[in-house]
């Protein structure tokens, strides 16, 4: 059991923005540790260590937590990339940023993804990595929204299905804000109003 101290929320995080926390940070901890264990069952026997790449920025805090959850090695990467289009459509054109700082070609990579809506950037990116030639290719998302089924991605593992609502936290932001909350939570209305 988690001391619950762990969890409190330092003052002026932005809390009173919040309308409901939908996944707590405790339900989020426990959800990782059995992703973790799910992949270092399925790695432990591959040749080098695992490359896990995130897509910054919101991949950040779930990729820290589950790397620290693994009982395997594993090494990190990440990439930034923007997707042409406006806010609310995904164009499923996407721009480096930041690409990988090494060759990929013969190593088993795992895509650590904070959240799937459309699914577009992830299409983009599994065809952009496959291309590199890795010896394996899987991804793992820590949440996923509806829409994401008709866009055919295989996943690994999925921590969370989620109603499809804009959320922030834990990573996940709405205009840079809230990142930095412990949990998964929705917006209060006003807040978008006020933007
Ligand atoms: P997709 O290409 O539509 O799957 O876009 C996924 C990206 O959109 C994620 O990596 C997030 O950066 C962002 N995103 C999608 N839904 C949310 C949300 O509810 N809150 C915050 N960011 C989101």
């Amino acid at each position: 059991m988690h001391d619950k101290k762990n969890y409190d929320v330092p003052a002026g995080v932005h809390t009173a923005d919040v309308e409901a926390v939908l996944i707590s940070a405790e339900q989020l901890s426990q959800r990782i540790q059995e992703m973790a264990d799910k992949v270092s069952e399925k790695y432990k026997d591959v040749p080098g260590e695992l490359l896990l790449v995130g897509v910054l920025k919101g991949a950040v805090f779930f990729m820290t937590d589950f790397a620290r959850a693994l009982s395997i090695p594993s090494t990190m990467e990440f990439m930034a990339v923007s997707s042409y289009g406006n806010a609310t459509t995904s164009s499923g054109v996407v721009r480096i940023l930041k690409d990988l700082d090494i060759d990929i070609s013969d190593r088993h990579v795992l895509i650590v993804e904070d959240i799937i809506d459309s699914g577009l950037t992830l299409s983009w990116l599994l065809e952009n990595l496959s291309s590199r030639n890795p010896a394996s290719l899987e991804v793992i998302s820590l949440l996923r929204k509806p829409e994401v089924q008709a866009a055919k991605i295989d996943l690994f593992d999925v921590g969370f299905d989620i109603p499809n609502a804009f959320v922030v936290g834990y990573g996940l932001d709405y205009a840079e804000r809230y990142r930095s909350l412990p949990y998964v939570g929705t917006l209060k209305p006003e807040v978008y109003q006020n933007h």
